[in-house]
């Protein structure tokens, strides 16, 4: 199997998918409108609805069956990214390689926008292109995981650990707490809800879920890592921006070398939560090791 080429067929489905999502309903709302598009269609990875779907393929289920909930999980996304770039949080100009949403539309559209997207999700999880495809019960168990893991028991809480630890000197313990639930919980909650809405067998749940975690986790260090390592204009975003706003980040605390060690642990804990799947399995495999190596 050649993951770039799933990536890219995978991220097509999705784009093409978000595309007709956002509607047009009245000429007053057009801006809101226009500025949820345009942080929706920059032209984000889509990783959080692609591991939707691998979920989904490894426990045997159709991928396209959980295109609803995939695409909501990138209005979710997509949501925290507009606010997280707002001024009063990371204040970040540059974002999927565009202005962010209120260097272009002001911060009142861009808070409005990110909720809006947030709201749709689940008007999303809950519409009947979701429930065509898969049992209402399901599609209950998903968006209970998903509700979760969004709020503050999950990214919301994440979110507002990290601004309240800017410029503090924190353990390891700490900034895997805010990793975890900023960035590792939304994750987790992609492809495990995948695997539920395929009809996987508790086992298999659970064992997807510890995938998730651990991907998760190694997917922020990873980020971390970027924002020292990685390059502006492939990443579409700014880097050294941590280190700026005294972020509790893994280099920050552990050092690079370390934070490198304990993604790769983190990697082969995600692979061995797998270790009963088939290879249907296999794109969850390539994933997590394309999440630590990716450059963007
Ligand atoms: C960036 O997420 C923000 C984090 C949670 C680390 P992604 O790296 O998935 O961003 P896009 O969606 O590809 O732009
Ligand atoms: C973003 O974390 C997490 C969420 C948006 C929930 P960061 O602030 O570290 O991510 P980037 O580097 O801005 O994408
Ligand atoms: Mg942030
Ligand atoms: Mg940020």
């Amino acid at each position: 199997m050649n993951l770039a080429e799933y990536l890219k067929s995978k991220k097509k489905v999705v784009d093409n998918a978000l595309k007709d999502i956002i509607e047009e309903y009245a000429p007053l709302v057009s801006r809101l409108v226009e500025s949820m598009r345009y942080s929706l269609m920059a032209g984000g990875k889509r990783l959080r609805p692609i591991l939707c779907m691998a979920g989904a393929t490894a426990v045997g289920a159709n991928d396209n069956d959980v295109l609803p909930v995939a695409c909501a999980l990138e209005l979710i996304h997509t949501y925290s990214l507009i606010h997280d770039d707002l001024p009063v949080m990371d204040n970040d100009d540059l974002r999927r390689g565009k202005p962010t949403n209120h260097k272009v539309f002001g911060d009142a559209i861009a808070v409005l926008a990110g909720d809006a997207l947030l709201t749709e999700a689940f008007h999303l999880i809950t519409s009947d292109w979701a429930r065509h495809k898969v049992s209402d019960s399901a599609l209950l168990d998903a968006l209970s995981l998903i509700s979760r893991a969004a709020g503050y028991r999950g990214m919301v809480g994440g979110q507002a650990a990290d601004i309240l630890s800017e410029g503090k000197n924190l353990d390891l313990s700490a900034v895997k707490f805010i990793h975890t639930h900023k960035t590792g919980a939304l994750i987790m909650a992609s492809v495990t809800s995948g695997a539920i809405l395929g009809n996987g067998s508790k086992d298999q749940i659970r064992a997807i879920a510890e995938y998730g975690q651990n991907a998760g986790l190694a997917f922020q260090i990873a980020d971390d890592i970027l924002n020292i390592e990685g390059d502006s204009k492939t990443m579409g975003k700014n880097v050294g921006s941590d280190e700026e706003r005294g972020k509790m980040t893994y280099p920050e605390v552990a050092g690079l070398e370390k934070s490198k060690e304990i993604q790769s642990k983190l990697v082969d804990k995600a692979v061995n939560a797998l270790r009963d799947f088939d290879k249907s399995a296999d794109p969850l495999r390539l994933i997590v090791h394309y999440i630590i190596e990716r450059h963007k």
